[in-house]
């Protein structure tokens, strides 16, 4: 049986060019670092496991998806964009104004109000962009996954949800902040991780997708900039363009005029959308 990689897939026919250049770079490691056979042997039984465990896409995901995303984002125009990550599912609800993300009525976690604008790289606002959230609840789980533990699931759609931006390109969201979480540690991507001391955090996020119409949809992910894990990423995905500094209220005028109780957070940010 033969098989043809990627054909058509790589630019000028350069599979040829890529493929060897991957190629010596791991026998350089090889040689660099002396490598015996019995290292060799756990190598070739890890990528082994790998595929056994069905961790393939997780593993490439986590170590290798944000370089591509990084040359893909510095040859477009607008804000820098992120990996998309692996929990986005279709279908989220779309919400009414005021907007509230899909959330249990005691749903845990510090209140945010995230707002902004969506524009053209020009700064030329876009009325009725659509917006679409989605994160991960106080314990770092999302709705609608399949976790391979017996963790609580959320309800389906919890923390997922879709609106637009109004005549000058805004939009206001009430939702709760989201925490850090670990990668799926249980199969051989969690005992890489072990092996070499590597943390499984990811530093909190928001993931938004944000489209309109004669722009190219823009993905990404936004972080906090107390977060634990900033410097860390197990991903890797952190850009400073990214990371989004939050504003507490607590003031009795402040949590009279949102109708709440306790301290609520604030943040913003500007979607610049790419041309199309
Ligand atoms: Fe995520």
């Amino acid at each position: 049986m033969t098989a043809t990689v990627g054909q058509g897939t790589f630019r000028d026919n350069r599979a040829a060019t890529v493929v060897a250049d991957v190629m010596q770079r791991i026998r350089d490691v090889i040689l660099e670092h002396k490598l015996t056979y019995e290292e060799y042997s756990a190598a070739k039984q890890f990528v082994i496991d790998l595929g056994v465990a069905g961790e393939w896409p997780l593993f490439a995901d986590v170590f290798f998806e944000q370089t591509v995303e990084q040359v893909d984002s510095e040859s477009r125009e607008g804000s820098p964009g992120a990996i998309e990550g692996p929990y986005f599912i279709e279908g989220a609800p779309r919400l009414e104004l005021p907007y509230v993300m899909p959330m249990r009525d005691d749903e845990p976690g510090d209140v945010l109000y995230f707002s902004g604008r969506v524009t053209s790289p020009n700064g030329e606002p876009i009325a009725n962009a659509q917006v679409e959230l989605w994160h991960s609840d106080n314990l770092g789980t999302y709705s609608n996954i399949p976790y391979n533990d017996d963790r609580e699931l959320p309800p389906a759609f919890n923390l997922r949800g879709r609106f637009s931006t109004d005549e000058e390109g805004r939009y206001e969201v009430r939702t709760i902040i989201p925490v850090p979480y670990e990668i799926p540690t249980s199969g051989p991507t969690g005992a890489l991780l072990t092996t070499v001391g590597w943390h499984a955090f990811r530093p909190a996020h928001l993931h938004i997708i944000t489209s309109a119409p004669g722009h190219t949809p823009l993905t990404s992910q936004l972080y906090f900039d107390e977060d634990p894990y900033i410097d860390s990423d197990v991903a890797g995905a952190v850009k400073p363009g990214l990371i989004l500094k939050l504003d507490k209220h607590d003031s009795p005028e402040e949590l009279q005029s949102k109708n709440l109780d306790t301290p609520y957070f604030t943040t913003s940010y500007e979607f610049r959308l790419p041309r199309s």
